[in-house]
């Protein structure tokens, strides 16, 4: 059923949320469960389509995976199947993260290739060239890759692209690596949070690496790893939402369980712009709004996230003055700019760089989510919006954020889901 939030603009947002577990960081971190015959168990595991769909997916593999509470999956995983076909790989782009796991436990692999997305290019050649240097011999064919890891052994990779880091890319490679006899160094590895998280999991299980969290990674491969409990870290990004949702009002809004160096780039930015952010074990806090225009250019980790570039952008729009905002990652990631125009908003797209007109008033208008990201800005724009915002597609919305309505709403703000129907005449989908 096709559903549309409806917010009301104008309230002030003050109180406290609680991030949920990462979804980043759980994804690839369910792919690893595959490199065990053992019980993996999994605490702060949110509750996202996105994740649902991974259990699914580790299911069609041939895994056990059972829900034991609310956020607690147990997965075991005594065969899986090497083949992932289209119908499952085309509805999720992260499931190449089940690439390495299924490399890594049964050295082959038939996966299919991920389509494209919204935000841009999401291509794997990184991912590619790394299995390459391990000595996996892969082949194309029919839109699937077919990996042979038979004769694969421990290699020096250098794993940077012309953007710099891969995430997934990382993560594949060190999920592969881990089980793959020999030495295997990975240099320009991505260092975000979420592959710290992997490779902390993996190092639970058995798994032998060093330099985790810095830019180069090494792995000493071994037999066989084994079943672990782990708690996935706290979703920075939805953190980071929540925090922008009361700074574009002007509130006073605490997020807690997630970790203040998680976020060191985007809390930066919060700060030149005026908002006051404090740090304390009770959470990260963002008081008052913001009062001066920025400049932000997304970057891999530590540098500035690119998931939080449509929610920063939209908290600009509420500022007298011009803010850049310059896409270093995804250079075509603006999908949310048209629909904010139609708020009112006045931005100038230069290339990969968004130039905000801030200060005009915004008022609420019909718009359309295009992806995760852009949907969370569309909902901040209308918090600050003069009347009624309908939020259209919120499907997008829901792939990275558990309930964020409710969430809005328990800090004050006049936000609902409604079925698509609740729309008024001539606003829907035909
Ligand atoms: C992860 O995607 C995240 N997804 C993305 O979050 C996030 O935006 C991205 O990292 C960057 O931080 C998950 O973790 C599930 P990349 P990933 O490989 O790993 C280029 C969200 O909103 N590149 O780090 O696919 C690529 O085109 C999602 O939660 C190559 O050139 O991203 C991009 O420009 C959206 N060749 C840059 O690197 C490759 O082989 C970073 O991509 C791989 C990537």
């Amino acid at each position: 059923m096709l559903e549309v939030a409806r917010i009301t603009g104008g309230r002030t947002l003050r109180g406290e949320v609680t991030a949920a577990g990462s979804k980043n960081a759980c994804l690839p971190i369910l792919a690893a469960c595959l490199l065990t015959r053992e019980t993996v168990t999994l605490r702060n595991v949110p509750d996202l389509s996105d994740v649902r769909y991974m259990a699914e997916i580790l299911r069609h593999q041939g895994a056990d995976v059972v829900v034991a509470e609310p956020g607690t999956w147990r997965i075991k995983a005594e065969t899986v199947g090497h083949r992932t076909p289209y119908d499952l790989v085309r509805k999720m782009r992260a499931s190449i993260c089940l690439l390495g796991a299924l490399v890594g436990r049964l050295r082959r692999c038939e996966i299919a290739l991920p389509g494209g997305c919204v935000i841009g290019p999401r291509p794997i050649d990184l991912h590619l060239k790394g299995l390459a240097r391990l000595g996996c011999d892969i082949r194309h064919d029919a839109g699937y890759l077919r990996v042979d890891a038979a004769n694969a052994r421990g290699a020096y990779v250098f794993l940077g692209g012309r953007m710099g880091s891969t995430v997934l890319g990382t993560a594949n490679l060190v999920m592969a690596a881990v089980l793959t006899p020999g030495t295997t160094r990975i240099d320009s590895a991505a260092c975000e949070p979420e592959v710290t998280d992997l490779c902390r999991m993996l190092a639970k299980m058995g798994a032998r690496i060093s330099g985790i969290g810095s830019p180069c990674l090494i792995v000493e491969g071994v037999e066989s790893l084994r079943g672990c409990e782990h708690a996935v870290i706290g979703d920075r990004i939805e953190a980071g939402t929540y925090l922008v949702a009361g700074a574009i009002t002007g509130g006073d809004v605490l997020v807690r369980g997630v970790e203040e160096q998680h976020l060191g780039a985007f809390l930066d930015k919060l700060e030149a712009a005026g908002v006051r952010v404090e740090s304390s074990p009770a959470g990260l806090r963002a008081r008052g709004g913001p009062s001066r225009p920025i400049e932000v250019t997304t970057q891999p980790f530590p540098g500035f996230p690119t998931d939080l570039q449509a929610q920063v952008l939209a908290m600009q729009l509420v500022v007298d003055g011009l803010t850049t905002v310059t896409e270093r990652v995804y250079p075509a990631r603006f999908m949310h700019v048209p629909e904010l125009q139609r708020m009112g908003a006045e931005i100038d797209l230069e290339g990969a760089t968004a130039i905000v007109k801030g200060g005009r008033p915004l008022s609420g208008a019909p718009v359309m989510a295009s992806d995760l990201r852009a949907s969370a800005a569309l909902i901040l724009a209308g918090l600050a919006a003069r009347g009624e915002t309908w939020v259209q597609r919120l499907y997008h919305l829901d792939r990275g954020y558990v309930a964020f309505e409710r969430g809005l709403a328990s800090l004050g703000a006049d936000i609902v889901r409604l079925p698509n129907s609740a729309l008024p005449t001539g606003l829907g989908e035909e």
